[in-house]
């Protein structure tokens, strides 16, 4: 009994370590929410507009990693839908284009009529709603996680640095004109800390790095020593590991 779970934490830590990126983390949705109050009636003209937009953001998102739009006119009483895709900063056309293509159909299947919806993946994130949200700060949707293994060590060291390594990351992904950094840092002789921050890019700089230290003095507040976590959000995300998880 105590050995097989054994056999699993090893398993398991050998995996993060080694492989970080496996398929099946890549596959599934991380998180999704879907706006509580308001749905649209079938056959309306949200429920076509909504169509043609996140076409247009499977069409569009790829080749920059970013994809913003709307459609319809709201002075024409003609129900506008409005949405956005990114993906991560380090991965390729075609991983991109995978990704925000299954997540349109994913959500859709998990919000089904709903006239708001976001969904997450670790390569990219997809969201909608009949509001436009354009260049505002998402407070509202937005989930953790949290590798719940202790760093072995000196774990003060190890908050203080990691939270230093995420605030340059703000820094500089504020001034990115991908509105993304990743980087790393040495903490003991073998040992590194790995980070990313990111935000959509309809946020002008000032308020990325507002979104991203939100993120990471939240994050801060409840990853003391653990070996993972992240905040994700619409708007913005930060993420560290004791691994490479981002190309270079
Ligand atoms: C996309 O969806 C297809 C079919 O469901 C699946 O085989 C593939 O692994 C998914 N890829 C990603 C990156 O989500
Ligand atoms: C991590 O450390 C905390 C306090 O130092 C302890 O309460 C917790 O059980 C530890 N978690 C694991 C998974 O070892
Ligand atoms: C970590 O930061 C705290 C607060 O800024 C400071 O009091 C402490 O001495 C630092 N510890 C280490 C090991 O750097
Ligand atoms: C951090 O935790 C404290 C105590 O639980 C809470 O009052 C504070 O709002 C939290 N800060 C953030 C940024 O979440």
């Amino acid at each position: 009994m105590s050995s097989s779970n054994f056999f699993t934490i090893i398993l398991i830590s050998l995996t993060l370590a080694l492989i970080p990126q496996t398929s099946f983390a890549l596959n599934d949705p991380l998180f999704h929410i879907c706006s509580t109050s308001k749905n649209f009636t079938p056959h309306t003209p949200y429920e076509s507009n909504l169509k043609t937009l996140i076409n247009s953001l499977i069409y569009k998102t790829p080749s920059t990693g970013f994809g913003i739009g709307s459609v319809g006119q709201a002075q024409y009483q003609n129900q506008p839908a409005y949405g956005l895709a990114l993906c991560r900063g380090d991965i390729t056309t075609l991983e991109c284009k995978t990704c925000v293509s299954n997540a349109s159909k994913e959500i859709l299947n998990l919000c089904p009529y709903n006239k708001g919806a976001i969904i997450w993946y670790d390569n990219c994130m997809f969201k909608y709603s009949d509001i436009d949200f354009f260049g505002k700060i998402d407070n509202t949707n937005k989930f953790s996680l949290l590798n719940v293994q202790n760093v072995s060590g000196d774990s003060m060291k190890f908050n203080n640095m990691t939270k230093d390594l995420l605030s340059l990351l703000a820094y500089e992904a504020s001034l990115d004109k991908k509105l993304y950094a990743s980087g790393e840092l040495k903490i003991g002789e073998l040992e590194r800390v790995y980070g990313l921050s990111e935000c959509t890019r309809d946020l002008t700089s000032v308020d990325c790095k507002k979104c991203l230290d939100d993120a990471i003095s939240e994050l801060s507040n409840f990853s003391d020593g653990k070996k993972g976590g992240r905040v994700v959000g619409g708007s913005c995300n930060v993420q560290y590991e004791i691994y490479p998880f981002v190309r270079e």
